[in-house]
């Protein structure tokens, strides 16, 4: 039997508790395809950093990297100054991993949980390909005269040729293994002028991939087009910050960020799953936070390490669920406790 070493970090606010159920999930997966899990828990985060001034300490860190992968809950919390765990923990695992590709799937799952008037499952069935080690995450900050009238501050936008490349062929193989077989890339080049990188490379890349459809389109079109026509898109290629940004966009069309999933990729070596919500700290505890978003995380980490039927299983039960109507509403309104979702979904992928 084939046993996967997967790390656990639950993080703040929710993120244990959605992270549990995940578990539960992937336990119940491990039972029916008959793998074995050895799980390793991290206690690192808000709690951890205050009591040992640590965020994430190299003796594990090292250890991570010999992991099979990580399921991630979140990281952040109102005591600290915005960005420090989330730079001090997400920023390193996705920098020093060097983990490329953040993909993240946006899929209907129910046509009743999404916003959009008349929009069928159909309609809404993308994938965002985000480049995940470059752009302002990466590049040098400046501010000069501090707190007076002329204070300057400069965030720079970074991206080298190789990062640039890698993300494109990427999702120049992922697009071309999905049915459409169409890729767009999103940036702002008509403003940004380091975009024309991307432009460039869009096109000299494209050429080895004559049976994939490509097309271009700015940020903000994107925006529009994502409400207007959701169906015109099918992979989508971006730079990191759009890729933040029309994510959560997207997570809204699938009903809200209690369902959006996503992996910190770096193909063939170890990689980080999470929702993508926040650690929303004002539900911690309170068994209200919807741990589905989780459970997908952990149906794409099952994908990653090679689980492929077991990860698919995991997404069907989470459709069952909501299809069936047994779960009407994935908002912290759902009247389900998220330990009970997580009993849902786990008796689910083991019925
Ligand atoms: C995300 C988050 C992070 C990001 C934050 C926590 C730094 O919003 O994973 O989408 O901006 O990438
Ligand atoms: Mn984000």
């Amino acid at each position: 039997m084939k046993t996967h070493r997967i790390g656990v970090l639950g993080g703040d606010g929710i993120g244990p508790e959605v992270t549990a159920e995940a578990v539960k999930c992937l336990k119940a997966a491990a039972e029916k395809f008959g793998f074995g899990l050895n799980l390793v828990d991290y206690p690192f985060g808000a709690e951890h950093c205050l009591k040992t001034k640590e965020l994430i300490p190299d003796k594990a860190f090292a250890e991570m990297k010999t992991l099979d992968a990580i399921l991630l809950g979140a990281i952040g919390d109102p005591r600290f100054e915005t960005g420090f765990l989330e730079f001090g923990i997400v920023g390193r695992l996705r920098f020093d991993l060097d983990l490329y590709v953040n993909l993240r799937p946006i899929k209907l799952y129910a046509e009743h949980l999404c916003p959009l008037k008349g929009k069928k499952v159909e309609d809404l069935q993308m994938v965002v390909v985000r480049e995940n080690t470059e752009d302002a995450y990466r590049g040098a900050t400046k501010v000069d005269k501090k707190g007076t009238p002329d204070e300057v501050s400069i965030q720079e936008m970074l991206y080298t040729r190789k990062g640039t490349e890698r993300i494109i062929r990427y999702a120049f193989e992922l697009a071309r293994t999905r049915p459409r077989k169409k890729l767009t890339l999103v940036d702002k080049a008509n403003a940004v002028r380091a975009h024309d990188l991307y432009r460039r490379v869009f096109a000299e890349v494209g050429k080895e991939y004559p049976d994939v459809a490509t097309d271009v389109a700015f940020v903000d079109a994107c925006c529009m087009w994502m409400i207007k026509n959701p169906e015109s898109f099918d992979t989508i290629v971006t730079t990191n910050m759009f890729g933040d940004i029309i994510t959560d966009l997207g997570a809204v069309l699938q009903g809200g960020l209690g369902i959006a999933a996503g992996g910190n990729i770096h193909p063939g070596r170890v990689s980080v799953f999470e929702p993508i919500h926040g650690s929303a700290p004002k539900y911690k505890g309170m068994a209200k936070a919807n741990p589905l978003a989780a459970i997908l995380a952990g149906g794409m980490l099952l994908d990653h390490v090679g689980e492929r039927a077991a990860g698919a299983a995991v997404e069907q039960a989470v459709i069952r669920l909501l299809t069936s109507g047994r779960v009407k509403s994935i908002g912290t309104d759902s009247g389900i406790p998220t330990h009970a979702m997580g009993d849902m979904a786990a008796g689910e992928i083991a019925g």
